[in-house]
């Protein structure tokens, strides 16, 4: 039985990082790496015999292709890395129909769906990570949808932890700040914009997998999301809020 991993989002920053560092791992045979960029993941491919690449569209019947091929080839899931995620940034009254669903279907049911079909090929020491948010720590104005859906995430990483001890599986939620990747845009209207205590993602990753080997139900790298999660647990929500929206709003 092959021992696998699988990593949504693989085309992406975070996710090329997860593969490139899980193809590691000698206690993993191949990297399942889900992607739409048919040519951004043969270079992938390139990195490491291990890696298997699965083009998918997440948002329409991705999960349906992902299913088929567990099924089909039953393998040891050792571990499953739901990073793929997108947002919009602006009032939510200007988004279109298409880009509601497709927050709520990529980074809510998308990963739930994806647990729900590994988990019957999950053993002791398998591990799921889910990529959430500092978002997740307060609710963000302008940000409104990708936030509450990394709350969702966050939320259901840490419950699933508790539910799989027995299991000995580990859910763990991922909560980075900004992170230096190809998601965040870097001018608007010739402004540059600015991100608060920026990291890589290479420092995202290396957390995420440590901090999942260690059976923690939540990830929160560098200083800047670990303070971001502190003041938000002690300072007043309509505060943070407003702070946050300050901060936001020229760029929109
Ligand atoms: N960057 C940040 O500041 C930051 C901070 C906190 C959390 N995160 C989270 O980290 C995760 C990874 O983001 P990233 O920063 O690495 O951004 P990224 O480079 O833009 O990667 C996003 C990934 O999601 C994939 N994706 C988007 N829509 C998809 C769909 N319909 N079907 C399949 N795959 C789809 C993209 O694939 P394509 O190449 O096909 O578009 C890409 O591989 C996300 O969940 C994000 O919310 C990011």
């Amino acid at each position: 039985m092959k021992r696998i991993a699988i990593v949504t989002g693989a085309t992406g920053g975070i996710g090329g990082i997860f593969v490139k560092m899980i193809c590691l791992m000698d206690d993993i045979d191949e990297v399942w790496a889900i992607g739409r960029n048919k040519d951004k993941l043969d270079s992938l491919c390139a990195v490491s015999q291990k890696v298997v690449s699965v083009t998918a569209d997440l948002a329409s019947d991705g999960t349906d292709v992902i299913s088929s091929l567990i099924s089909e080839r039953s393998p040891d899931v050792r571990i499953l890395v739901n990073n793929a995620g997108t947002g919009y940034m602006g009032l939510f009254e200007k988004m279109e129909k298409d880009q509601v669903r497709d927050i709520c279907r990529l980074n809510c049911s998308v990963p739930s769906e994806l647990i729900s079909v590994t988990l019957p090929y999950m053993h002791e020491g398998a591990r799921i990570l889910n990529i959430s948010s500092a978002s997740s720590f307060q609710p963000n104005p302008y940000l409104a949808m990708y936030s509450a859906s990394k709350v969702y995430l966050k939320n259901f990483s840490r419950a699933l932890n508790v539910e799989l001890k027995s299991r000995k599986i580990t859910a763990t939620a991922v909560c980075p700040g900004w992170v230096d990747t190809g998601m965040l845009p870097r001018t608007k209207d010739g402004k540059e914009i600015k991100y608060a205590g920026m990291i890589d993602p290479e420092t995202v990753v290396v957390k995420a997998l440590k901090d999942s080997a260690k059976g923690k139900d939540m990830s929160v790298p560098g200083a800047f999301a670990k303070y971001f999660r502190f003041y938000s647990k002690i300072t007043p929500t309509n505060i943070v809020m407003s702070q946050w929206s300050r901060s936001i709003r020229k760029y929109l």
